[in-house]
């Protein structure tokens, strides 16, 4: 059974108001039908509220963050609740960037997969690891490691509500891309954690993008390989015709 592709941007924290509308109402119309493939936009939170009120039919609004509690006194923050009364579907929890610079943990991670799932937003849950652990030979139990917090007292039903995307760090921003063997390698690891975690099924159904350097280059290698659903990306994300070449590349 092929799963559903899915093409999400990461804009990190790139373009003003002007820029994201401008974006938005070129890619809109263009997307195509979002039962064939996913095309997600994670923005910035500031615009999320002018996004999600002028998305199109195919395409979905994501947030980069959110805070895991469900409210409180932390000043600052977003819950998934507050997302959610906006229209935003989607959000990227566990980033690299964020468990570098932000404090992010596998323990955090897991309570935003919660809370996320809780109000029926899709947690987009990335793992990765750095270059060092890479050349030790230590991805696999890395990534083990950090699919097993993410999904702590996770149901199997709650998990299918969920993707996975593995960034592997020395690949974000670096435009070192891993090779399409080498992603679809840890893809297939980290669903056979999936598989012990649950069952055959979830690991089946799940959904696991691979993120790093991706371009309208690489793209339908990345995506040609066997386990690799989509693709989380930033900086060839930006452009509304590059957005919509790597959307369409998953046709
Ligand atoms: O979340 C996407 C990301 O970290 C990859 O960024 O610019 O290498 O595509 P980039």
């Amino acid at each position: 059974m092929r799963r559903k592709p899915l093409i999400a941007g990461n804009w990190k924290m790139y373009k003003t108001k002007d820029d994201a509308l401008a974006f938005i109402y070129a890619v809109n119309v263009e997307v195509p039908d979002k039962d064939v493939v996913e095309s997600v936009i994670c923005a910035p939170a500031i615009f999320l509220k002018d996004l999600v009120k002028r998305e199109g039919e195919n395409l979905r609004i994501g947030a980069q963050n959110m805070h895991y509690a469900e409210e409180g006194a932390y000043t600052g923050e977003i819950s998934a609740a507050m997302l959610k009364s906006y229209g935003v579907d989607y959000v990227i929890v566990g980033h690299s960037e964020r468990r570098a610079y932000f404090n992010e943990t596998d323990e955090t991670v897991n309570l935003k997969l919660i809370s996320a799932v809780n109000v029926d937003i899709t947690p987009i849950v990335c793992v990765g690891e750095s270059l060092e652990i890479r050349e030790a030979g230590t991805t696999n139990q890395v990534v083990k490691k950090q699919i097993e917090k993410a999904y702590l007292n996770v149901s199997a039903q709650d998990a299918l509500k969920t993707v996975v995307a593995y960034e592997p760090i020395w690949a974000i921003g670096t435009g070192v891309t891993a090779t399409p063997e080498q992603a679809n390698e840890t893809i297939i690891a980290i669903r056979s954690v999936i598989k012990k975690l649950y069952n055959e099924e979830v690991s089946e159904q799940i959904r696991i993008l691979y993120g790093g350097s991706v371009n309208t280059k690489n793209v339908d290698s990345l995506l040609s390989m066997s386990d690799i659903d989509g693709a989380l990306v930033g900086g060839a994300s930006l452009d509304p015709n590059s957005f919509l070449t790597l959307v369409r590349a998953a046709l």
